[in-house]
């Protein structure tokens, strides 16, 4: 199992982990203009036969509120079923961190996670180190609230 910056020939394959893992799905070309932008911060667990099992798909925000600092955000982030608890996505998420922190001087990181996702909050809140910034009311499709959090960087 290696963690690696994911390139443009792991779209398909991170487009899979995601359409297996989440009901928020992108576009190709979300995943291409990720990549295209900021090449250093999205990362992907491949296994032994080259296979996509994770990836972190993450990019800086480019909608900056007056006064806000240049910020990271991480868009989505998965790991198949069968490779879950081995840390990958802490391995993922940290290697994106430290791109957006030394590469874009990022001052903070922040993402959005479905109130009922407890697997994602533990992994945020508690191996990461996030808070919970606001809690934005009907953010998903579906109609659930999301938690906004963030950490420093
Ligand atoms: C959330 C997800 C990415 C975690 O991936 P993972 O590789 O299994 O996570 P890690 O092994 O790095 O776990 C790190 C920590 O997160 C927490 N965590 C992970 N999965 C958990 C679970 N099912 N229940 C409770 N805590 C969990 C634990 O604190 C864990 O540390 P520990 O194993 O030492 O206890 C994975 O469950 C997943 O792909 N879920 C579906 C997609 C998803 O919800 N993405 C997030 C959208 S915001």
């Amino acid at each position: 199992m290696i963690i690696r910056v994911a390139t443009v020939e792991d779209l398909m394959g991170m487009q899979a982990c995601n359409l297996q893992n989440l009901p928020e799905n992108y576009h190709l070309q979300i995943y291409l203009y990720h990549i295209l932008t900021w090449p250093s911060l999205s990362y992907v667990a491949v296994d032994d036969k080259g296979r996509v099992v994770g990836y972190a798909l993450a990019k800086m925000d480019e909608d900056l509120a007056e006064g806000d600092e240049p910020h990271g955000h991480l868009t989505s982030i998965s790991v198949l079923r069968s490779y879950r608890r081995l840390g990958l996505a802490k391995k993922l998420m940290l290697q994106s961190q430290q791109a957006m922190s030394s590469v874009h001087k990022a001052a903070y990181v922040a993402l959005h996670v479905r109130k009922s996702n407890r697997a994602a909050l533990s992994l945020y809140r508690d191996t990461l180190g996030f808070h919970v910034e606001e809690i934005v009311k009907g953010y998903y499709a579906d109609g659930e609230d999301a938690y906004s959090m963030r950490l420093a960087l």
